[in-house]
């Protein structure tokens, strides 16, 4: 059965104390009757990893996860911190190709592939996020950019190493703007993913992919989104920000 993952995405926010706080106060409001199935993580900055991962330290269902990873391994790539050194720092997952990356900092298909690649080669889950501006989705060209976002980065993976990825499927739309893809929008597009995962990896890898949905969820249409069939979890930005919105959406889960 595949995992439920709800993971919050602090983006650039937080004080270092302020983020030891926010982090804290989730880890001691997960219920404890959360299902096992399920996963918390926070996608917090780069600097404060380590010091979280301590904070929410011994409780199991929680994680910390960073953002981000660079496209190389080691060497003279001033600012830039690699998947090796993450797993060296204890960290288990890592966003990538999330669509401010893609469209800020040029992340292209390409560049996603090599992440993926150093990521998993480091023993790093990656989540690897895709999904369409506003002028695809109006133009109803939505699936064949994601499915070449998804085809493009991933689908030179071996099944072993595809078997260990967690999807998340953001509309860019949606990201940060309050406008939610209704949940029967999210349910054809991450049917649409599954089916393509199956069409190259076949239907019991498929099955056991986590296919997460984020852009402008929060605890007021998180269940609705959460129970449909394809949807494994969420990534949310803004919500993950206040521990009680957060864990709203995690009990949904
Ligand atoms: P949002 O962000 O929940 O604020 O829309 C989601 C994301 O960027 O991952």
């Amino acid at each position: 059965m595949r995992k439920t993952i709800i993971a919050g995405n602090w983006k650039m926010n937080l004080s270092s104390a302020a983020a030891i706080e926010l982090a804290t106060a989730i880890r001691n409001g997960i219920p404890g009757s959360i299902s096992p199935q399920t996963e918390v993580l926070l996608c917090a900055p780069a600097l404060f990893l380590e010091s979280l991962a301590a904070s929410v330290a011994g409780n199991s269902k929680i994680s910390i996860a960073s953002q981000n990873a660079a496209a190389w391994k080691e060497g003279a790539y001033t600012g830039e911190i690699s998947a090796f050194q993450l797993a060296s720092s204890g960290i288990k997952t890592t966003l990538l190709g999330h669509s401010e990356r893609r469209s800020l900092f040029g992340e292209t298909d390409e560049v996603l592939k090599t992440k993926v690649d150093l990521a998993l080669e480091a023993g790093i889950r990656p989540v690897f996020c895709c999904g369409e501006p506003k002028e695809v989705r109006e133009a109803g060209t939505h699936e064949d950019l994601v499915g070449s976002q998804i085809q493009n980065a991933l689908f030179h993976l071996n099944a072993e190493n595809f078997s260990k990825l967690v999807i998340a499927y953001e509309p860019v739309w949606a990201i940060g703007t309050g406008l939610t893809a209704s949940a029967q929008q999210a349910q054809d597009m991450h049917a649409f993913i599954r089916n393509l995962i199956a069409d190259k990896y076949g239907k019991e890898l498929a099955d056991g992919i986590s296919i997460l949905y984020g852009g402008s969820m929060k605890a007021s249409n998180a269940s609705e989104l959460l129970s449909m069939p394809d949807v494994d979890g969420g990534l949310i930005g803004g919500a993950s920000l206040v521990a009680d919105e957060f864990l709203k959406i995690v009990e949904c889960a």
